[in-house]
């Protein structure tokens, strides 16, 4: 297998944001290329534990063949994020000094031409990251109604012709490649709307149809909860998103534990008692700055956020 072809997003701030030190215990939640992983390692070997987690069985494979002498020190696993707590338990761990997380995919799966991430070039339609999991972008694509596939793209792409982009979808059943697919959004997507757009126009629509592919929301809603209970006094836990969905749901869930209170804010007074568990560093989230900008364009919608463990 070649070696990554991705290049870290924020590297610098997510390390110094992590307050790392020799002898430390870090969860490492998305290896991808293991950039992260690499410079934690550094930084808390002899004597640290390291748990490097992917749900890409390539992203391990990888790195276990281009990093031998680091892969014999630390736990290399397999899994979703969101079993961090089963993780840690297998790796005879009760809690963790820092967690970090990277979401989204990386730039080795986005260049895989056979995994459908893209529509650069053409391939068969999956988008799975596990690729043990049974739902690929298949399914979602020529199996769900024509409702649920606007709805779909409405919410996991904040996309305004979700409706028009479902229709033309379904009206051309089965759709098998991703270039295909890309050509039908565009096509839905009204002339004048597309003059203004940066990006091309299926972006959002292929963003969606990743997040529901891999149930994005439902694991990082249970990893960002799981990862603070399992963090110890003190600890901190940094989440790097790519888009404002992600961003919002990282952003809440933070709040919710620094403010203590779980109970649905329509609700006059707290029925829960839950206690303020961390304290918010970020309270506006962290930018790329300009040159990593300029030197990798993938980083220019990253935002950090972190919080400290009370
Ligand atoms: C942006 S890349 C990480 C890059 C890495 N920080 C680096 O510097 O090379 C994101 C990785 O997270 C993995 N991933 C995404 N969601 C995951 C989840 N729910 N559980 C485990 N891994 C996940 C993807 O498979 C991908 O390899």
């Amino acid at each position: 297998m070649e070696k990554t072809k991705h290049v870290s997003v924020m590297l610098g701030e997510v390390i110094e944001m992590m307050a790392l030190e020799q002898g430390m215990t870090v969860v490492d939640a998305t290896l991808g290329g293991g950039g992260y992983t690499r410079e934690i390692y550094k930084r808390i070997m002899p004597g640290g534990m390291l748990v490097a987690c992917d749900q890409d069985a390539q992203a391990i494979t990888r790195f276990q063949e281009h990093y031998p002498d680091i892969v014999r020190d630390i736990h290399l696993v397999h899994s979703n994020y969101s079993h961090i707590r089963t993780v840690l338990k297998e790796c005879g761990i009760d809690s963790v000094d820092s967690i970090v997380a990277d979401l989204g995919v990386s730039s080795d799966q986005i260049g895989e031409t056979d995994r459908g991430f893209s529509f650069s070039s053409d391939s068969v339609i999956d988008m799975r990251m596990d690729q043990s999991s049974d739902v690929s972008a298949y399914h979602i694509v020529n199996e769900l109604s024509e409702k649920e596939l606007a709805d779909v793209i409405f919410t996991y792409g904040d996309e305004r012709f979700s409706r028009r982009i479902a229709r033309a979808v379904c009206a051309k059943r089965p759709i098998t490649s991703t270039k295909v697919l890309a050509e039908i959004v565009a096509e839905a997507i009204p002339a004048a709307r597309k003059r203004t757009m940066k990006v091309h126009p299926a972006t959002k629509t292929f963003q969606a149809i990743r997040i529901a592919v891999n149930d994005e929301y439902t694991h990082l809603k249970t990893f960002l909860t799981e990862g603070i209970d399992v963090l110890q006094r003190r600890g901190t836990f940094v989440v790097v998103s790519f888009h404002s969905g992600e961003d919002r749901l990282v952003k809440n869930i933070f709040r919710a534990h620094a403010r203590g209170c779980m109970c649905d804010e329509r609700l006059p007074v707290c029925c829960c008692g839950h206690v303020p568990t961390v304290d918010v560093v970020t309270k506006k989230a962290m930018t790329p700055s300009e040159e990593e900008i300029a030197h990798n364009p993938r980083s220019r919608s990253a935002r950090l956020r972190c919080v400290v463990k009370k």
